[in-house]
């Protein structure tokens, strides 16, 4: 269930540490400071020492957002889900298929672990779905995927600032919704291509906002996360 309005608007940005070292990703940490409370840790880091950082970031009370985006037969999915829950950290990403869902709800058991699912990857595009079999229309796949996820008890979605306004009018206040894609008005949109501006992405329902480069490229990494965080709260304050 969604509780966004009772979360500090700095909670509401996530940073992803996308660097390839350990040590990179604590000294970005450093300097960000008290701008942030909440990191995103993905694969690269994952399997270069992320897990100790994982571990380390929980123990210094910030939250953590595991993107690892599982997908595999129910069983191993559960079982890789207990793992992950006993690391403390708020968030894991999985792929939005109904068996996976099921299985990472039952491996999470009692844990405060959230759930988030990705509907259908950015990357993808509709030549690519009818090459892999799937006569749907894309946004109505995202939707369908969106229904699946709230039959089945699964705690949100990772979607685009674009999608985020359709999910929210489907699934109201049932699902959180994580948006990644982000660049404050002006900053430079790198290999995005549909980016949201912070107030965009809260205006159009997202919970929490994921930014990685305008954050960690940027001369002051920690003046570019209370800036953000700034533009969170003025679009919080004008819902
Ligand atoms: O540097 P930037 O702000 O583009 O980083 C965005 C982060 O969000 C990256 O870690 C990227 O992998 C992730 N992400 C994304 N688009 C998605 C899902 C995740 O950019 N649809």
């Amino acid at each position: 269930m969604r509780d966004h309005r009772r979360i500090d608007p700095r909670d509401r940005l996530i940073v992803a540490l996308d660097l390839p070292t350990v040590a990179e990703a604590e000294e970005m940490v450093r300097r960000i400071g008290p701008a942030a409370t909440f990191y995103k840790v993905g694969l690269q880091l994952l399997f270069a020492g992320g897990i100790d950082l994982v571990r380390r970031l929980t123990g210094e009370g910030k939250q953590v957002f595991i993107d690892a985006k599982f997908l595999d037969i129910p069983e191993t999915v559960r079982k890789a889900v207990e793992s992950v829950a006993r690391l403390d950290a708020t968030f894991l990403t999985l792929h939005a298929d109904p068996r996976t869902c099921r299985a990472a709800i039952e491996g999470r058991g009692a844990s405060s672990l959230k759930l988030l699912f990705v509907t259908v990857l950015t990357s993808v595009d509709p030549a690519d779905l009818a090459r892999e079999g799937y006569a749907r229309d894309l946004g109505d796949l995202v939707l369908d995927r969106v229904q699946m996820v709230l039959d089945t008890g699964g705690d949100g979605v990772v979607a685009s600032g674009a999608e985020a306004a359709a999910i929210r009018a489907k699934a109201g206040d049932r699902l959180l919704i994580v948006t990644p894609g982000i660049r404050p008005a002006g900053a430079s949109v790198q290999d995005q291509k549909r980016v949201a501006t912070p107030a965009g992405a809260i205006q159009a329902g997202a919970d929490y906002l994921v930014v990685g480069r305008p954050v960690t490229a940027a001369a002051d990494p920690r003046q570019a996360a209370e800036a953000i965080v700034d533009e969170i709260r003025t679009a919080v304050e004008k819902q």
